[in-house]
């Protein structure tokens, strides 16, 4: 098992590889312990962020220097925290400029903060009963952003158009010391205009 794990097809168990501050783990708790359904679950998640992110989101605070430079053979995500009961995890993805991530959609609810930099999101749907996608929106999140999804509608690709290193921090409504990563399914299928 190494200590990070880059995001590919076979997801492999993860280990802590950084630190996720106490004072953002306590409201992430809180809102999951709730119950509440995965979309408000999410919303509550990034409020939860939104408060505890300020002043300033600083990843030196999450991750070791050699973790935030970023690695040429793609995109990495790094466990940050494991909720021991596995019902929330939290990550950080780290992109060089010009890296995305296939077009994907999730096991569950996510919450995203960027950190560093921005990411470029393009958000999906089936089409042609399943044998095509067209893009129905695209998102620019830039430092500082906080942004909630929950499955179903949930297909995306993420993609670092900045010029320097980008650095987010995801919280996921699984646990992905066990999963690898947040992935349902992949679609290497046709984009309609
Ligand atoms: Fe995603």
């Amino acid at each position: 098992m190494s200590l990070t794990s880059t995001v590919h097809r076979e997801a492999r168990p993860a280990v802590v590889a950084g630190t996720c501050p106490g004072r953002l783990v306590r409201p992430i708790r809180a809102a999951v312990r709730r119950g509440l359904g995965w979309a408000k679950t999410a919303d509550l998640v990034a409020d939860a962020l939104r408060a505890n992110l300020n002043p300033d989101p600083d990843p030196a605070a999450i991750l070791p220097a050699p973790l935030r430079r970023g690695d040429p053979s793609g995109y990495q995500s790094h466990l940050l925290y494991a909720e021991p009961d596995g019902t929330f995890s939290v990550s950080a993805m780290v992109w060089l400029p010009g890296q995305q991530t296939p077009v994907h959609d999730h096991v569950a609810w996510c919450v995203t903060a960027v950190l560093q930099g921005r990411e470029h999101e393009e958000i999906f749907a089936l089409d042609r009963g399943g044998q095509a996608l067209r893009r129905i929106a695209r998102n620019v999140n830039p430092r500082g952003s906080v942004s909630a999804f929950a499955p179903p509608g949930d297909i995306h690709r993420v993609r670092n158009t900045g010029s320097t290193v980008a650095i987010s921090m995801h919280v996921y409504g699984a646990d992905i010391s066990r999963l690898g990563n947040s992935i349902r399914r992949e679609y290497a299928l046709p984009v309609r205009a």
